[in-house]
C-alpha cells in the first residue's frame, strides 16, 4: 500500500488557474478512501470553507496527485457546467450555502482518482478542500481488530444533556 502514500504527499502542490482565479492544492491530513461497486452511485460531499459560499468546482485527479482534471462546477442558481470531455449526464452537481453534493451515477473503473473541490465566493478566489480516494470495484482491506473497549460506566442522565449541548452547537444556523 505504499501507493497510498504517494497520494497525499505528492498532492501538495496542484495549481489550477482559470482567469485572475487561482488556487493551490492542501495536503489531505485524513486518508478518506471510498470502495464503491462497479455501476453504483456515489455522492461526494464538499462543504463551504465559511459561512456561505457563491459557487463550487469540483476535480479529480490520479491516485499519485497528477494530472489534475476539472469535471464540474456548479453556482448557487444550480447550473452546472461540465469539462466537455466527461459524460456529463453521469456527473451531477448541486449545492446550498454550505455545501455542494456530487453525484456520480453508474461509477466505473474509470472513475478511479482523488476527488476535491474548491468552495468560492465572492470575496475569496477559491478554497481548496481536501480529497477523496475512490477506487471503484477495488475490494475494501479487511478492517484490523480493535481491541475490546471496556465497559462504559454509566452516567447516562448528565452525558445526554451535554450531548444535547453539543449537537444544538454543531447544528448549521439556516437549518
Ligand atoms: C443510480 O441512479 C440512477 C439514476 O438516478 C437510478 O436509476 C439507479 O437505480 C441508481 N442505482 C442504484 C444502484 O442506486
Ligand atoms: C502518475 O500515474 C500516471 C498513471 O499511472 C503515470 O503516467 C505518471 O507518470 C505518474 N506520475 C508520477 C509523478 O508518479
Amino acid at each position: 500500500m505504499t501507493y497510498l502514500v504517494l497520494v497525499w504527499t505528492t498532492v501538495t502542490c496542484l495549481c489550477w488557474t482559470s482567469g485572475s482565479a487561482q488556487v493551490q492544492a492542501q495536503q489531505n491530513p485524513k486518508k478518506v478512501i471510498r470502495y464503491p461497486k462497479i455501476n453504483s452511485n456515489e455522492t461526494l460531499v464538499c462543504e463551504c470553507h465559511q459561512d456561505t459560499c457563491d459557487n463550487f468546482l469540483w476535480f479529480r485527479s490520479l491516485e499519485n496527485g497528477t494530472q489534475l482534471q476539472f469535471l464540474v462546477s456548479v453556482n448557487n442558481a444550480g447550473r452546472n457546467t461540465h469539462n466537455n470531455n466527461l459524460d456529463a449526464s453521469r456527473f451531477k452537481a448541486t449545492m446550498n450555502n454550505v455545501k455542494s453534493v456530487l453525484r456520480i451515477t453508474k461509477v466505473t473503473w474509470e472513475d478511479s482518482g482523488l476527488y476535491s473541490c474548491v468552495s468560492k465566493d465572492k470575496k475569496t478566489e477559491g478554497v481548496w478542500k481536501s480529497g477523496i480516494l475512490l477506487l471503484p470495484g477495488v475490494t475494501p482491506p479487511a478492517p484490523t481488530r480493535k481491541p475490546k473497549p471496556e465497559d462504559p460506566v454509566c452516567g447516562c442522565q448528565k452525558e445526554s444533556h451535554i450531548v444535547q449541548r453539543k449537537f444544538s452547537r454543531l447544528a448549521p444556523r439556516n437549518a
